[in-house]
């Protein structure tokens, strides 16, 4: 089994994972947590969300999350925008790099962002000009890339045809995200090779969303396929908002618990990041939070 020798690790928590808390959460928390997040070792962490604070109010105060955090030298601190209204705010409030969404079915764009597909791909191209200008890295998610909440499964080549599209635009890389953790092994790796035919697969992330319990073995899956960035969630926190019965991302402790036992790099030590993970389940009182328990000591070797 020929896998890639590294990978890169996008770290989700501090935005998928809290964007969907029932209670708000303090901002201290948010920016201790991404700071913690940082000491880990994870080099990029997508801190927050510019986004409508009447869609989302978890990331209302996503300026002060930005501006409070201690930045750590080498960490790229990212944020989502929508729109233009976003991006600006989020370059304002000092982001490192940029996400725009997208979505492969239509009845999600509308839930989510409230346009077609083909509209939210308009209101993103000032958002790559001003990107440019600026010489901010602007990274592509498409959702629902395996199945829809609302309208089941999703074709692979409609997803191929958005992550395509996404990337001629200028997103440096296109993150995969399974919405709602509907996918398998068989159906991510169908889907990514759809991908891989209109973006290079070192261009790819998979973004894999626990809800069967499957996306440790979707990351295995695109290992073997060659990718080699993932987006985890710390303590496997998250959900989408428009997106009924989502669960959490990919538990970053169990994704670099599987790189580590494969002898793949990632640069994060897990000791530290498991202690984050307790941490952060007990800061916003969920004790049983995906992994609070374990110690993730490590395989022995
Ligand atoms: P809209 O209502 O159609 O927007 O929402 P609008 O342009 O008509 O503006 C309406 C109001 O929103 C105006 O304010 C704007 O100023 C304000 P008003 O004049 O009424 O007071 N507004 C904004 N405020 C703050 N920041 C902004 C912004 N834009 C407009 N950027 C919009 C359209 C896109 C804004 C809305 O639908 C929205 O914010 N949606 C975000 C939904 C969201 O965050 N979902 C979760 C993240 S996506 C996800 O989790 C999936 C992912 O993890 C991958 C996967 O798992 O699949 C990435
Ligand atoms: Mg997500």
């Amino acid at each position: 089994m020929k896998l890639p020798p590294r990978v890169r690790i996008v770290e989700v928590g501090p935005r998928d994972g809290l964007q969907n808390e029932p209670r708000e959460v303090p901002t201290s928390i948010k920016i201790e947590l991404i700071d913690r997040l940082a000491d880990a070792g994870l080099p990029v962490i997508e801190t927050t969300a510019f986004v409508s604070p009447r869609w989302v109010p978890q990331m209302a105060d996503a300026p002060a999350v930005l501006t409070g955090i201690r930045r750590r030298p080498g960490t790229t601190y990212a944020a989502l925008t929508p729109n233009l209204q976003g991006f600006d705010g989020a370059i304002a409030a000092g982001a490192d790099e940029v996400a725009i969404f997208a979505a492969a079915s239509e009845a999600f764009s509308q839930k989510n962002i409230n346009c077609s597909i083909r509209e939210s791909l308009k209101r993103f191209e000032p958002v790559l000009a001003s990107a440019s200008a600026l010489e901010i890295r602007v990274r592509g998610y498409v959702s629902c890339v395996v199945g829809c909440p609302y309208t089941g499964a999703v074709d692979p080549a409609a997803t191929a045809e958005i992550a395509g599209t996404l990337y001629d635009m200028g997103c440096y890389e296109v993150s995969l995200g399974d919405t709602i953790g509907i996918g398998t092994p068989a159906s991510v790796s169908r889907m990514i090779e759809a991908c891989a035919r209109r973006v290079p697969i070192d261009r790819l992330a998979g973004h894999y969303h626990d809800t069967n319990g499957m996306a440790v073995a979707n990351v295995l899956a695109s290992l073997q396929l060659g990718m080699a960035c993932f987006d985890a969630s710390v303590a496997g926190l998250g959900g989408c908002p428009y997106a009924p019965g989502a669960s959490g991302n990919v538990a970053t402790e169990d994704l670099v618990f599987l790189l580590d036992g494969l002898d793949i790099e990632t640069g994060v030590d897990l000791a530290e990041l498991a202690a984050t993970g307790a941490w952060i389940s007990r800061a916003i009182d969920r004790p049983n939070g995906a992994r609070a328990g374990r110690s993730f000591r490590g395989e022995p070797r």
